[in-house]
């Protein structure tokens, strides 16, 4: 069978994930959380969602592991970086992908709609940026987040990832269901290109206008021929509440650690410029983002 070689240690969860040497399985180790994931994986798995199929779980040692088959060799993540590394720009290829298992993840979705319930709290750990944030926690942002969720109550609710963008997403599939749980159609496949922009440049590549807009109009074809209505709309709601996402956990709790407060202020800024802009305009365009390189020059 080979040997199981060590990947990286989880993100955001203890753990760690590895890969048989025949590169045809992957196992990842963890504790309740990642059974969890795994219960949830197996059910979605079983409602059409493009996932891997999950091989062997048990308990080793004291914690816990699970098995799944691969679903390709590189996710669009890496594809991304190494056309720009290339080629200076990503090519078509990745977001013309992405729409493709978007546009898989977003019938599956709408095949199996769930009763409406509260998500926006978790999606976005409210609780925690509001704790680490508190001047933020003020009537003029609580009315914005209303305005969102009521346009957003208007679409199906449905099981999500939560935490999807191109390291997750690779050909045949969606990895990585840690943060799933229950989100309005269309949150989790819509601002998957637009969040690239939160990283602040750093991941070494950037998605033009125009390839976020042939993307977009990529998923509206899908939405409308599903629920009747262009999902885009709601681009600006899914946004603020990604304002939310990329804030949270991000203060640093040593104050040394400057570069940590840097980008701490950084992703604040963005949270800020996302709101004028939703307050105005109800959407929130992220090509207006400055880098965090050029954040950091004007902050020194
Ligand atoms: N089923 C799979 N098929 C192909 N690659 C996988 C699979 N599961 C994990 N990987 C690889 O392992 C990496 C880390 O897995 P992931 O669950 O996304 O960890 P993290 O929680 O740290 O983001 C992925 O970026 C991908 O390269
Ligand atoms: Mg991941």
């Amino acid at each position: 069978m080979g040997d199981w070689e060590f990947v990286k240690d989880r993100t955001a969860t203890q753990g760690a994930v590895w890969r048989l040497t025949d590169g045809l399985l992957y196992k990842r180790t963890g504790g309740e959380d990642l059974r969890a994931e795994t219960a949830f994986q197996q059910l979605v798995v079983g409602l059409g969602y493009p996932v891997p199929e999950i091989v062997d779980s048990g308990s080793e040692g004291g914690s816990y592991f699970v098995v799944e088959r691969a679903i390709g060799e590189t996710s669009l993540h890496e594809e991304a970086l190494a056309d720009a590394r290339r080629d200076g720009q990503v090519s078509y290829q990745v977001p013309s992908t992405a729409a493709a298992v978007s546009s898989k993840l977003l019938q599956a979705q709408a095949r199996h709609p769930l009763p409406s319930t509260p998500w926006f709290e978790k999606a976005a750990f409210a609780p925690e940026v509001f704790e680490e944030n508190p001047d933020f926690d003020i009537p003029r942002i609580h009315e914005a987040v209303k305005h969102a969720l009521d346009r957003l109550a208007q679409l199906p609710m449905v099981h999500g990832h939560r935490d999807y963008g191109l390291p997750n997403v690779l050909r045949a599939g969606v990895i990585d269901w840690q943060h799933h749980g229950p989100v309005p159609l269309g949150y989790d496949v819509y601002p998957a290109l637009d969040i690239v922009a939160f990283k602040g440049g750093g991941k070494g590549y950037t998605i033009t206008r125009e390839q976020r807009a042939a993307y977009t109009s990529a998923l509206d074809s899908t939405t409308a021929s599903l629920i009747g209505q262009r999902v885009s709309e709601h681009l600006g709601d899914f946004l603020l509440v990604k304002c939310f996402f990329f804030l949270a956990l991000m203060r640093p709790t040593d104050p040394a650690r400057h570069d940590k407060h840097i980008k701490w202020q950084y992703r604040r800024a963005l949270f800020t410029m996302g709101l004028d802009q939703y307050e105005s305009f109800n959407t929130i365009d992220t090509g207006a983002f400055p880098t965090l390189d050029r954040f950091a020059a004007e902050h020194r």
